[in-house]
């Protein structure tokens, strides 16, 4: 088949499929580039960082699939996709526990001030004394959106003894006592900004999601509260972020993604040493990678004899 690949993807992946498939490399490419070189292309390959537009799908006559190396659907003109009756397969399930762990790394960066405590120490300073910090034990965990990644980091937290509360987009009776089995306590979405130590933002970018968290939500937070965005940047409203936190309304937050994600963009936050920044890492570890890649390849070489496949997939 004729594969085009519109985001970097595990290299021995990719490795593999060209001893099987002819391979089109367009990753980096320029919008235009995209349209000309997926012309005679029957399945495109890609992640975030790339618009998958209708004008690149007009542009795909012979497309067949399209496959999602990992979970965000905000970068697909899903409408356009459903008219087209195009099938697209989401891999999200291996980039969950990265995502997880690296929220994980990032509640225990803040509350132990590691990145402080690491340039401070480089520069000569011996500030053991002033970095006191927090343990995350016996704190509240709050996480808005316990789907995939979500439920993961919260049963995470609840193994390290945090109180996990956390919201979804369309509670019951029967998800609030299956979560309860793992630790998890389902609430309402204020519940857990009100009661949230540290505030991990898990929800996919939708329109009911676009700037979920701005002044109101976030002055609904304890001033010694920490945020987490491991999501997509449109979440979080990063201007009144960086006013809360200027105005010492939040102890501080680590943002994994941003409103304005890609080379030589400098987040509003920057100058904030409460601070910690990512450059959309979650899901980057060569296990998930790895794993990702090689259900590419099943799927690829099992097409069209393929489960699952639908025109738009739920979330
Ligand atoms: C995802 O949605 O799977 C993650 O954002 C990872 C990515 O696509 O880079």
């Amino acid at each position: 088949m004729k594969i085009l690949l519109a985001s970097p993807i595990d290299q021995q992946t990719i490795e593999v499929l060209r001893s099987r498939h002819d391979i089109i490399d367009a990753t980096n490419c320029e919008d235009r580039e995209l349209e000309r070189r997926i012309v005679d292309c029957e399945v495109l390959v890609f992640r975030s960082g790339v618009s998958i537009t209708g004008r690149l799908l007009a542009a795909a006559p012979e497309l067949k699939l399209l496959i999602r190396a990992g979970s965000g659907l905000d970068n697909i003109d899903l409408e356009n996709l459903q008219r087209r009756q195009l099938p697209l397969l989401r891999i999200p399930e291996p980039g969950a526990q990265a995502v997880a762990e690296l929220a994980f790394g990032l509640m225990l960066a803040l509350s132990r001030q590691i990145l402080v405590a690491d340039r401070l120490l480089r520069q000569g300073r011996w500030a053991k004394h002033q970095l006191t910090g927090f343990l995350l034990a016996q704190k509240t965990l709050g996480v808005v959106g316990m789907g995939n990644i979500g439920s993961l980091l919260g049963r995470m937290g609840a193994a390290w003894k945090m109180q996990v509360k956390g919201c979804v987009e369309h509670p019951s009776a029967e998800r609030a006592v299956n979560f309860l089995k793992d630790g998890l306590h389902l609430v309402s979405f204020e519940e857990v900004l009100l009661s949230a130590d540290y505030l991990c933002i898990c929800v996919p970018l939708k329109t009911s999601t676009n700037s979920l968290i701005g002044e109101r939500e976030l002055a609904l937070l304890k001033p010694t509260a920490f945020l987490l965005n491991m999501a997509r940047g449109g979440i979080v409203d990063e201007i009144a972020l960086s006013n809360a936190l200027r105005r010492n309304r939040l102890a501080g937050a680590a943002l994994d993604v941003h409103q304005k994600e890609g080379e030589n963009r400098i987040s509003p936050l920057a100058d904030l040493p409460n601070v910690v920044l990512t450059p959309h890492i979650g899901a980057m570890t060569v296990d998930s990678q790895r794993e990702i890649g090689r259900r590419i390849i099943e799927i690829v070489d099992n097409f069209p004899v393929q489960q699952n496949i639908h025109a738009v997939p739920g979330q």
